[in-house]
């Protein structure tokens, strides 16, 4: 939510931090901004809309210093104008600050600046911000051996209450950069000659790829030459440098016109990724290397809790479904914004997890912390490597699927399902499942990525059924089982990138109340499957035809459908219990990406939407 690129170095500033902030556009694009030392001063660029409009308007004030800061907004405190947006200048003109998170305690910090003579500009928390390091550095003493705006930005940050990602810089300290956080995250970019920060190593990775993660509660100083980590309350403490192990051509488009076709289309390759070195030498169970804990104490476990929200819920839903039908053992699952607030009972031998691409978004942050706090052991499935999620999680297992920038999960998403489905083996091992059902499954698990491809190749044939569905307002999704799960996550899908209201239900829930819903004009699709639920689904899809309802199957290869109960055949292979929701995910995703084109849609950046919710 938001990003943030700072640069200080030899070179030009503003077309770093303006490239950036296009990689960063997906975590906010409601403004832009970008703030340059100057040798006459500050000089200041902002505009709503995205990062191009503030590329236009910085090329009209001739940016040439070789220190900034640079912001991209998703709002929360005003609205979308050029004033609010970032960066924001004190009122004395001599800070200028870039700000992602919220200053709860803005209200009072503003009463009091304005009686001590500062005046506003816009709306927003941040400005309030600006101002207080400005009142801090007016009586700061200028030369004392110490940096005077980092003491400033330090005692500032006593008084604030909320949460902070900043980045700070004075028109009279050139070339240093102060930034802290809590809550937000920041990453330093440590170069030949020039530093780095942002919110986000896709910003960065195109210059260096030694980055240190910054913690809550920490400062950082930057020159071109040097860097030093403090805490809020102390002195200096020892940087712990990491490496980034992708390059900046994970972040690229390549040959796709939408990031969230590259992410669909690259499915098979990432699934690979996430199995590899996962599966035990005797080739019966799974295998996690960071799970921090002995399988004696996995053994003691009785009870999962998992939590997550949005897309990352619906993968937590899955693994419930075959935690408890593979190893027999209890899952609950919660919103993590509703877990985190509604001081649930657990029961004493839970494990707890949470599912989460960026490892950022807050309300899983807070329930893994409220599991913490309450003394149970608790794991993240995770795909950004060094995220909040990941150091604050007692262990977990890494996705490994590359950058997601498309604001809808896809490839995420299917890992995290295969990751789920591995954890049921691996429990389920670990109790009643025999070594040849092991065995199986891990094979079921290792043609994932062929099926997937196969499902991919209908991409032309699910285009033109999208074309044929794109100009509904309504649309219902009905799975059973495990494909309930896909069905919200396919309602999901369709809502956030083409604005088409649609709802996901188990197929039987239809009956109490959305089948009110069902006309001419409100399709359904239905998840149609060989097994047990195959008679029961039909059964459905037969009350829908009824009241005249368009009906798009996604149906097993060579079932046998009623004649003419389907108006559009979509096929997936017959498969595994543990794969079938990975490969019932991949026509959703294609017919939400093709909707939303043919209604004009920005598919990568839908309305309203940031790709990680970092604030409530
Ligand atoms: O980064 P996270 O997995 O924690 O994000 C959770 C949700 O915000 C996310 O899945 C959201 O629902 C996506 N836009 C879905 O496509």
């Amino acid at each position: 939510m938001c990003g943030i690129v700072g640069y200080t170095g030899k070179q030009k500033a503003a077309p770093f931090i303006l490239e950036g902030l296009k990689r960063l556009e997906y975590r906010g694009y409601d403004s832009a901004g970008v703030a340059v030392q100057e040798k006459g001063g500050l000089k200041l660029a902002k505009k709503t809309g995205r990062v191009a409009n503030l590329e236009q308007e910085a090329a009209k004030h001739r940016l040439t210093g070789t220190c900034g800061i640079g912001h991209t907004r998703w709002a929360t405190h005003g609205g979308v104008t050029d004033a609010n947006a970032h960066p924001h200048v004190s009122s004395d003109g001599q800070i200028a600050v870039v700000h992602n998170g919220v200053i709860e305690n803005f209200d009072s910090i503003k009463k009091f600046l304005l009686g001590k003579g500062f005046t506003f500009r816009s709306e927003t928390d941040t400005e309030a911000l600006g101002n207080l390091i400005a009142y801090h550095y007016a009586k700061e003493p200028a030369a004392n051996g110490e940096s005077r705006l980092l003491n400033s930005v330090r005692k500032t940050l006593r008084h604030v209450e909320g949460t902070y990602g900043i980045v700070v810089l004075s028109i009279d300290s050139p070339g240093e950069l102060v930034c802290a956080r809590r809550g937000s995250p920041l990453i330093l970019g440590l170069g030949e000659g020039e530093n780095l920060v942002a919110s986000d190593v896709s910003a960065i990775v195109s210059r260096t790829q030694s980055v240190v993660y910054l913690k809550d509660g920490e400062l950082a100083r930057l020159t071109p030459v040097d860097f030093a980590i403090s805490t809020v309350n102390e002195g200096e403490i020892e940087p712990v440098i990491d490496q980034i192990t992708w390059s900046i051509d994970a972040a690229d488009l390549g040959t796709h016109t939408h990031y969230m076709e590259k992410e669909i289309f690259e499915q098979p390759a990432a699934l690979e990724n996430a199995m590899r070195g996962r599966f035990s030498e005797d080739g019966s169970t799974a295998q996690f290397g960071g799970l921090n804990l002995t399988p004696a104490e996995f053994r003691q476990v009785d009870r999962f809790m998992f939590c997550a929200c949005g897309t990352a819920w619906h993968a937590c839903l899955v693994t419930e479904h075959l935690i408890e039908r593979f190893a027999r053992v209890p899952v609950e699952v919660d919103y993590a914004s509703e877990f985190r607030y509604r001081n649930a009972p657990l029961h004493p031998h839970t494990l707890f997890f949470v599912i989460s691409q960026s490892g950022e978004t807050i309300d899983t942050l807070a329930a893994l912390r409220e599991a913490k706090r309450k003394g149970y052991r608790a794991l993240a499935i995770n795909n950004v490597v060094g995220s909040s999620i990941a150091r604050e999680a007692d262990g977990g297992i890494y996705q490994h699927v590359g950058p997601e920038i498309g604001v809808a999960s896809t490839k995420a998403f299917t890992s995290q399902l295969l990751l789920g489905a591995m954890m049921a083996l691996y429990i389920g091992r670990m109790r009643d499942m025999s070594f040849s059902d092991g065995l199986n499954y891990v094979q079921a698990l290792k043609g994932a990525p062929d099926l997937v491809r196969r499902v991919l190749t209908q991409a032309g044939h699910i285009k033109a059924v999208a074309a044929r569905y794109a100009g509904y307002n309504d649309m219902l999704f009905l799975g059973r089982l495990s494909l309930f799960p896909i069905a919200l996550e396919g309602a999901l899908k369709l809502k956030e990138i083409s604005y088409i209201h649609a709802a996901g239900y188990p197929a039987a829930e239809m009956k109490h109340g959305p089948i009110a819903m069902i006309s001419e004009r409100c399709p359904s699709v239905f998840f149609v499957t060989k097994g047990e639920m195959f008679s029961k689904v039909i059964s459905s899809m037969q009350e829908v035809k009824a009241r005249h309802g368009r009906i798009i199957a996604i149906a097993t290869e060579g079932l046998e459908l009623p004649a003419g109960l389907c108006d559009e055949l979509i096929t997936i292979p017959d498969c595994h219990e543990a794969v079938l929701p990975i490969v019932a995910t991949i026509p959703v995703q294609l017919l939400s990406y093709y909707i939303a084109l043919e209604r004009g849609c920005d598919v990568d950046k839908p309305r309203n939407l940031a790709k990680s919710v970092t604030v409530e």
